[in-house]
Parts: C-alpha cells; sequence; structure tokens
C-alpha cells in the first residue's frame, strides 16, 4: 500500500517508506478509570518529499489533542539536559546577546529550562508555550510566558509589544510544528537584520545510522536534514547559516538560520550536506532499509521479551517516554511482558501507557525488588540512569536496549 500525501513545506509529493499502523497519542497518559474506549488513535507512516526532501508524518495529529494544559513533558527532568540548556545559554550570553538591550524569544520553552539561565542574567525574553502545566512552572521561575501556540500571528503580536529579536530560539519544538511556514515567515518578521534563529532536533542522519525508530511519534511530524532545512529556509526569506551535531536525545543537530544574505555560512554547513549526500539520506531507498531494519528489531526485542517470560524472569520498563508508545505498541509490549514502567514524573505515574496500559510507577518502585531485567525505554538518558541506579546492577540485575541493536547490557 502506498498513500501519497502533500509535503507540508513545499507542497510536493510525498512518498510513504514506512507505517507502524495505529497509534494513540503518545503523551496520553490514562488515569486508570478513564474510558479506555475514548483513546484517541491515527496512522502512524513516514514519508519523503520528493522536491524538497523532507522527511515528514503522512498523517498530522491536530495540536490541541497534544499540548493542553495537561502536558506530562517537563523538560527540567533530565539533570543532564539542564546542563545543556545552562551551556548554551551561556554560549549566547557570549556571542549574540552582547549588545544593547537584545531581546530573546523561545518557541516552547517548556518549564523554562534553558530561559531560566537567560532571565536569571538580566536577558529581555519571553516563552511562548501553549501546554499550560508546563508553562506555569516557568512562570512561577519568573519568567516571562506566554500561553499560546507561536505561530505567524503571534509573531506579529510580539513585534508589535517588543520590538526584534537578536536571538529567536527552538529546543526539540520546531520539529513538532506541520504549520512550519506560519513559524518561518514569523521568525524571519520578528528578527533583527543580523539576528539568527537557533534550533535543535533529532537528526535524520542519526536516525537511520541507529535505527532509532522511537524518535517516531505523533508529537515529531518532521525529521530535519541539513539540505531540507536549507530548502526549507529558503522558502521563507532566510538562510541556513551553521550546523552543529549534538549528543543529546540520541543526536541531534543544531541548525543556525539568518535572513538570506545577511551571514556568510560556515563550513560546517558544506560538511553535513555532503555528508548526508554520500550517505544517501535524500533517497527513498536508504529509508526503505531503515524500514527493514526497523522491523528486525521489532521481531528480536519481541522474541527476547517473550523467551525471557517463558523463562520465568521478571521484566520492567524504565522511563515511560513518549518514544515508548512507538515501541510498546509496536513491537506488542502490554503489562503481561512489563507488569509496570517507572518514571520519575508526577503526571505520569500512578498512569497506565497511552496504547498498552501499562502502569506508570514512581522510581522506587524499581528496587522493590528490583526486577532480573529492566527495558530502557530512556536510552537517551542511559548514562545518567545507569549511574543513579547502579545498585541494580550491583544487584545482578541487567539493563536491555534496542538502539542501535537489541542487547543486554
Ligand atoms: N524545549 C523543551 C521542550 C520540548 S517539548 C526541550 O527541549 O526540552 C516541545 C514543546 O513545544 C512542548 O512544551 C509543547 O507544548 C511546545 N509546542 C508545541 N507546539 C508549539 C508552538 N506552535 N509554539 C510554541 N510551543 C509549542
Ligand atoms: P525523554 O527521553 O523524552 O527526555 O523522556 C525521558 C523520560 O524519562 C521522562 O518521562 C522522565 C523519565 N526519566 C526518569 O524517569 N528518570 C531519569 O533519571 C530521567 C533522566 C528521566
Ligand atoms: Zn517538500
Amino acid at each position: 500500500m502506498s498513500n501519497d500525501s502533500q509535503c507540508r513545506v513545499c507542497g510536493g509529493a510525498v512518498r510513504e517508506f514506512f507505517d507502524f499502523g495505529r497509534q494513540p497519542l503518545s503523551d496520553a497518559f490514562l488515569l486508570p478509570n478513564a474510558d479506555q474506549s475514548a483513546e484517541f488513535f491515527f496512522r502512524l507512516a513516514t514519508g519523503i518529499c520528493g522536491d524538497c526532501t523532507m522527511v515528514q508524518l503522512m498523517e498530522e495529529v491536530p495540536r490541541d489533542r497534544m499540548f493542553h494544559d495537561e502536558y506530562p513533558y517537563y523538560s527540567s527532568g533530565s539533570a543532564y539536559m539542564r546542563t545543556h540548556f545552562e551551556e548554551l545559554a551561556k554560549r549566547l550570553l557570549a556571542t549574540e546577546l552582547t549588545g544593547d538591550d537584545p531581546f530573546v524569544v523561545e518557541v516552547g520553552c517548556n518549564d523554562g529550562v534553558m530561559l531560566g539561565a537567560l532571565a536569571d542574567a538580566g536577558i529581555r525574553h519571553l516563552g511562548v508555550e501553549p501546554s499550560g502545566s508546563v508553562a506555569d512552572v516557568a512562570a512561577a521561575k519568573g519568567i516571562k510566558v506566554r500561553k499560546s501556540f507561536f505561530e505567524l500571528s503571534t509573531a506579529e503580536d510580539i513585534l508589535r509589544t517588543e520590538g526584534k529579536a537578536a536571538v529567536i530560539y527552538a529546543a526539540n519544538t520546531l520539529c513538532h510544528i506541520p504549520y512550519i511556514g506560519s513559524i518561518l515567515s514569523g521568525v524571519a518578521a520578528l528578527l533583527e537584520p543580523t539576528g539568527v534563529f537557533v534550533f535543535e532536533d533529532p537528526y535524520l542522519g542519526d536516525i537511520v545510522a541507529r535505527t532509532s525508530f522511537d524518535q517516531i511519534y505523533d508529537e515529531h511530524f518532521f525529521f530535519f536534514t541539513a539540505r531540507s532545512v536549507q530548502a526549507m529556509a529558503a522558502r521563507n526569506g532566510l538562510e541556513l547559516v551553521d550546523v552543529e551535531r549534538i549528543p543529546v536525545h540520541g543526536g541531534e543537530v543544531r541548525y543556525t538560520l539568518a535572513l538570506a544574505g545577511a551571514r556568510q555560512p560556515t563550513a560546517a554547513v558544506a560538511d553535513l550536506l555532503a555528508e548526508e549526500k554520500a550517505d544517501k539520506l535524500d533517497d527513498i531507498a536508504t529509508l526503505r532499509r531503515f524500514g527493514e531494519k526497523v522491523l528486525a528489531t521489532k521481531h528480536e526485542l519481541a522474541a527476547l521479551l517473550s523467551g525471557l517470560a517463558a523463562d520465568g524472569k521478571r521484566v520492567v520498563g524504565y522511563g515511560a517516554t513518549a518514544k515508548s508508545a512507538t515501541v510498546t505498541n509496536f513491537v506488542g509490549i502490554g503489562p503481561e511482558l512489563l507488569p509496570f514502567v517507572c518514571d520519575s514524573t508526577p503526571a505520569k505515574q500512578n498512569r497506565l501507557t497511552p496504547g498498552t496500559h501499562i502502569p506508570v510507577q514512581p522510581p522506587q518502585a524499581f528496587s522493590d525488588p528490583y526486577p532480573d531485567y529492566a527495558l530502557l525505554f530512556a536510552w537517551n538518558h542511559a548514562d545518567e540512569i545507569m549511574a543513579k541506579e547502579q545498585a541494580f546492577r550491583e544487584s545482578g540485575g541487567k539493563w536491555i536496549l534496542y538502539v542501535p541493536d537489541v542487547r543486554i547490557v
């Protein structure tokens, strides 16, 4: 079956290369007594645009279903990510924010993990964040937050009240936004002539190289490359002037856009474009091979878990990530294989995972008593979690990973 759709960047034809089937909203954790027949599902499938090469979902979930007052992802939940954002804030202070009273806008500021550091430094700022749950946490820290979706009309409004921005920043947010033309025209209107739009998101090159298929879920609509971002920028009066590979969340790229002609692109842009060309990241055959590896991982993980269950081993999940919705629903992992998943986020605890209805428990449940194996859904936080849970391994426990392949460590 091949379903075409229209590219959300350029209107070209998008050809499908993988179908995960019926999937729930990745962050819709159910109350135990919820009406399960009301759960929302959609077809999660990916394709590539034959014109601009943007990889994207074939079907879009309405934004209000995903980002609302009960959105349960709090960015400050990882110490490693807190440091990552503080370091970026320091770098911006030393480079882009040295002018007279610079203004910074963050799109998707969440609980203020990045803007907090700029606010502390006295920088004039505004976070734009539609999810009330996390926006309220940012506001309570003294950060200025506008509780709405960022789009062209928001940008025009901010321009009227605050003036132009030296820096517009978005982490793990731009890839969430199908109506991206509105975002980029808003950015182009709001930027100072020498200002920059910096954004970082999961990198298609890393997803393909490491078969990290769980980066694909409702909220991740686009999977960027330097090439697709360059084309997208050019359509909106912007230009890709720098790229930087960063190790967070399993491999991301931090892109810097400027108004077209305002800055000289760095050599890093040409280097990454050349690497993508050599790796044939724009070729649907490469993406179909990725799909074959995804199926192999699915069968291996299913076989491992059912084998362990047959041997009487106790396995639990670690990290009720949004990513894990794709893994559990696609592989077919329910409470009979994983009696619970533990997670440090209070808003997820004592609820059920979307679609597969595995109970979510606080981290204290992990050691009570330790299981034989833990399936690490938060594999992008492996160092932090394994260090914190050293006693698990000392008790004889083993971790199960599935990126880049299924293995026990
Ligand atoms: N920047 C944080 C949060 C990423 S989660 C981090 O890197 O950890 C994505 C965030 O984008 C959510 O908080 C969501 O509410 C927000 N978001 C989604 N659509 C948005 C839009 N159009 N404008 C602003 N924020 C948006
Ligand atoms: P993420 O991979 O999308 O950042 O989500 C990480 C999830 O894992 C989030 O729900 C918080 C949870 N988590 C823990 O339970 N313990 C931890 O030590 C860390 C870092 C995250
Ligand atoms: Zn396109």
